[in-house]
């Protein structure tokens, strides 16, 4: 396994993440826990998580997610130490006016929430999930940084935030000498390029934030499964949910086109180029990966011994280029 250190910060975490989102999702607790075995046993250290995960789920009230990580760790006696753990806070928790959000009042509440669903004291990463915007920045930061000096949070992250507020809260921090964000959870892959490329990218480069990617493989649609003109295989989220069905374009069929051009010269699968291709990036920290099976985790974690051609990346580029 090869580490990076998340952005500025001396925290060295696996160049892939491990998402969790499909825990009580599309994933059973048994397929969760061996997919996380698997991740361990290739030396993965940093783990992605959320409290909202996955009360779209029928049946699933949120927090499924980190009950099962917490359950998993104390299962497996897992020290934890080894782990880094990533989850996030915003979304709706709880009834009422102060159920979701980035307030002090709401923040403090989610926390204690997290801490006991994954069954530890302290949670590595703590990052806001997206942006809120009846909360101000400062309020949400300083409740942050109390966090961080409570030893309940080590670093502070954020995800889907715009550059400009990205900017703003790191001059907050700076100006008011409080915990700063360290990281952003960006949509990215490589038939979504513009909403980070156009200038979080140059932001993440400059101010040396760690890079998070989600949605590496768009979903599984960059695994080359899902094919014009046919529908999408059975079982998967394809069928069920949009998350895939809108990558579906005749644009990013010709991107996978390419894609599979790339794959078959390299002897390498279409999924492990399109993560070559974001770990190509230096900007790139640890793109967040889903597996509903170790057969899928193992077929990714093979991205990290593949090195792609400069020839390569240029036609992936070039293919895939934004306005
Ligand atoms: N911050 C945010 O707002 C945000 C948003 C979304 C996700 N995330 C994080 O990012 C993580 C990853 O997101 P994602 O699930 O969209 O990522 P993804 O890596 O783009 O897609 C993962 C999906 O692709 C399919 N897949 C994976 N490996 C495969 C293989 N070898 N062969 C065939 N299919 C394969 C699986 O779905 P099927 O088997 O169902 O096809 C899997 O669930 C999440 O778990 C979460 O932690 C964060």
């Amino acid at each position: 396994m090869e580490y990076r250190r998340l952005g500025r910060t001396g925290l060295k975490v696996s160049a892939l993440c491990l998402g969790t989102m499909t825990m009580g999702w599309t994933s059973s607790r048994a397929d969760s826990f061996a997919v996380l075995d698997a991740f361990v046993e290739a030396g993965g250290n940093l783990i992605d998580t959320a409290d909202i995960y996955s009360f779209w789920a029928e049946g699933n009230p949120g927090g499924v997610a980190e009950t099962w990580i917490g359950e998993w760790m104390r299962q497996r006696n897992i020290p934890r130490h080894q782990l880094v753990i990533a989850t996030k806070v915003r979304g709706r928790m709880w009834e009422g006016p102060n159920g979701e959000g980035l307030s002090r009042q709401h923040i403090m509440k989610a926390v204690e929430d997290s801490l006991r669903r994954l069954n530890t004291d302290y949670i590595d990463l703590y990052q806001t999930h997206w942006p809120d915007e009846d909360t101000p920045l400062e309020e949400t930061l300083r409740a942050l940084d109390d966090l961080v000096h409570q030893g309940k949070v080590r670093y502070i992250g954020a995800s889907n935030h715009p550059a400009w507020l990205l900017t703003k809260a790191l001059w907050i921090s700076d100006r008011l000498g409080l915990a700063a964000y360290a990281s952003i959870q960006p949509h990215y892959n490589l038939v979504h390029r513009a909403e980070f490329e156009r200038e979080l990218m140059p932001l993440c480069r400059d101010q040396g934030l760690g890079v998070l990617p989600y949605s590496p493989l768009a979903g599984g649609f960059l695994t080359g499964k899902y094919r014009r003109d046919e529908p999408p295989p059975h079982g998967t989220r394809g069928t069920v949910s949009e998350s895939v069905r809108r990558y579906m374009t005749e644009r990013n069929f010709v991107v996978l086109d390419v894609l599979r051009q790339v794959a078959q010269a390299s002897g390498a699968t279409m999924a492990q180029v399109a993560l070559a291709w974001l770990l190509h990036n230096p900007v790139v920290t640890a793109p967040i990966v889903g597996a509903n099976t170790p057969q899928q985790l193992h077929e990714l974690l093979g991205a990290l011994s593949i090195r792609l051609s400069e020839e390569d990346i240029a036609r992936l580029n070039q293919v895939s280029a934004w306005e």
